[in-house]
C-alpha cells in the first residue's frame, strides 16, 4: 500500500477526535455478517440499487471518503475486481484500515490520510463515491461534498449518508447536556456517563434510540453519539439544498419506503393523498415530519448535469424486460395476517414497524418466483404494477442493464 505525502489540513478537533476513538470500533477480523456480504447475490442487490441500469462489472474505481476502520475493507472484499481508495482524516483510522486489508489478503485497496476537503489531490475519478457518517462533522460540509462531487465520473454515483436532524432530538438533548458539564471521553467520564444513561426516564427522546442503536453500547461508539466536537444534522429540506449546492442530483434514497407516503401508516392517514400530490421533495419532507423517528438520512445522488444515471420510470414500455431481484432482507410473515392476505412482506433492515405490504395468495406465489432471473414480462400479466409496489417498499431492486448473465 502506498501513502500520499499530504501536509495536514489543519488542527481538526474532530481527527483529533477519531484518533482517539476510532469509528466504527476496530474488529481484528471481519465477523461471520461481513464475510457473508462477499456473495454475488448481495453485491448485485447493492449494484443495482445505486444503478438499475449499468452492469456490475462496469464499476472499476471507488473512493471511500471518511473510511473510518473498515468500511473501505468491506467494498474491497465486495467489489474484487474494482479499484478501492480509502481517505480518511485520522491516521487511526487509516492504520486500521490498512491492518483489517492485510489481515484479509486485500489487494486492490489503498488508504491514504487526506481530508475529503483536498480529495482532488488524489488526481482521480471514480465511479463510486461513497461518503456515510462523514458529511456532518466537517467545518464546511458543502465544501465537502462540492470536492467529492467534482471527482466523479461520468455516470458515477455518490452513496451519501448524513445524521438526519428530528429523529435525532434525543441524541442532541443529551450532546447539549454533556456540553454544559463538561463531561470528557476519559475512560472513567465514559463510565460515569454509561451509568447515567441507564437511568434515562422512559419516554425520554433518546430512550428509544438507547434500546434501538448499536451506538451506545461501546465506549468508543458512544464518545462518537454524544461527545463527537463538531456535528450537525440535517432535514430533508436542507439535505436537498446541500446536494444543489455541490451541483448533484438526488436520485434515491437507500431505503426510499420511510419517505414515501403509500407506505405504511402515513399511507392508512386522511393525508395521504394531500401528501402524494405535492412535489417529490415536499412529499419526503412531509413524511419526515410525520414519522419523527428518522435518525439518519442515506441517498444516492448523481451529478445534476447527468439527467440518465438511477433513472426508472415505470412507464417506460421496455420495462417488460426488467429483471426484479428480492433483496436479501425481504422477509415473508405468514402467521396472523388479516382478512384477505395472504402474507405480510416486509423488510428486516427497516426500522420503522409499519413499512408492511400486504399481499394476497397470488401475489405472494409471483414474490417467490422472482428470483433475480426472471424479467417482469416472465413473471406474467399482474407482475407490472405489482413490481412497482415491491420496488417502493425496498423489497426488490431492478436490474434494468440487459445484460447477459451466464
Ligand atoms: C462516524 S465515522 C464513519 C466511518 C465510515 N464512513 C463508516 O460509515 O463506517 C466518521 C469518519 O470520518 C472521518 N472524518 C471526519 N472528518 C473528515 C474529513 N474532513 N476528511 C476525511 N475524513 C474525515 C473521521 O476521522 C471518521 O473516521
Amino acid at each position: 500500500m502506498t501513502t500520499v505525502a499530504v501536509g495536514y489540513l489543519h488542527d481538526d478537533p474532530v481527527a483529533e477526535f477519531y484518533d482517539r476513538h476510532p469509528y466504527p470500533p476496530p474488529v481484528a477480523h471481519f465477523d461471520a455478517q461481513t464475510a457473508g456480504e462477499h456473495d454475488s447475490y448481495a453485491e448485485r442487490v447493492e449494484h443495482h440499487r445505486v444503478w438499475p441500469e449499468r452492469a456490475p462489472d462496469s464499476v472499476t474505481t471507488v473512493l471511500i471518503a471518511g473510511c473510518g476502520t473498515s468500511q473501505a475493507v468491506h467494498h474491497a472484499v465486495r467489489r474484487p475486481s474494482a479499484r478501492v481508495v480509502a481517505v480518511d482524516v485520522s491516521a487511526a483510522a487509516v492504520w486500521h484500515t490498512r491492518e483489517l486489508a492485510t489481515r484479509h489478503g486485500v489487494t486492490n485497496l489503498v488508504a491514504h490520510r487526506l481530508p475529503v476537503e483536498r480529495v482532488h489531490e488524489l488526481g482521480q475519478r471514480f465511479d463510486h463515491v461513497v461518503c456515510t457518517g462523514v458529511l456532518h462533522h466537517l467545518a464546511d460540509p458543502a465544501l465537502g461534498l462540492s470536492r467529492l462531487s467534482e471527482v466523479l465520473a461520468p455516470g458515477g454515483a455518490l452513496t451519501l449518508m448524513v445524521y438526519a436532524r428530528y429523529g435525532r432530538t434525543g441524541v442532541s438533548l443529551l450532546q447539549e447536556y454533556c456540553r454544559r458539564l463538561g463531561i470528557t471521553s476519559s475512560e472513567d467520564e465514559l463510565a460515569d456517563l454509561v451509568a447515567t444513561l441507564r437511568e434515562i426516564p422512559l419516554g425520554h427522546p433518546l430512550s428509544r434510540l438507547l434500546r434501538e442503536s448499536r451506538d451506545f453500547y461501546n465506549d468508543d461508539a458512544l464518545a462518537d453519539a454524544l461527545l463527537n466536537p463538531r456535528e450537525r444534522a440535517y432535514s430533508v429540506p436542507e439535505t436537498f439544498d446541500l446536494l444543489a449546492h455541490a451541483g448533484l442530483r438526488f436520485g434515491r434514497w437507500v431505503h426510499q419506503a420511510p419517505y414515501l407516503p403509500g407506505c405504511g401508516s402515513v399511507g392508512e392517514t386522511p393525508h395521504a393523498a394531500r401528501i402524494a400530490a405535492l412535489p417529490l421533495a415536499d412529499q419526503f419532507a412531509a413524511v419526515e415530519l410525520f414519522r419523527g423517528t428518522i435518525t439518519r438520512h442515506a441517498m444516492v445522488a448523481y451529478a445534476a448535469t447527468d439527467p440518465l444515471s438511477g433513472h426508472l420510470d415505470f412507464s417506460d414500455p421496455d420495462l417488460r424486460r426488467w429483471r426484479p431481484i428480492r433483496v436479501p432482507s425481504a422477509t415473508v410473515v405468514e402467521e396472523r395476517t388479516p382478512p384477505g392476505a395472504a402474507a405480510a412482506l416486509l423488510n428486516r433492515a427497516h426500522t420503522c414497524t409499519d413499512l408492511v405490504m400486504f399481499v394476497t395468495v397470488s401475489e405472494l406465489e409471483m414474490f417467490r418466483r422472482i428470483d433475480g432471473e426472471r424479467s417482469i414480462s416472465d413473471l406474467g400479466a399482474e407482475a407490472m404494477p405489482f413490481v412497482e409496489r415491491l420496488f417502493r417498499h425496498d423489497l426488490v431492486v431492478i436490474d434494468a442493464s440487459g445484460e447477459v448473465r451466464p
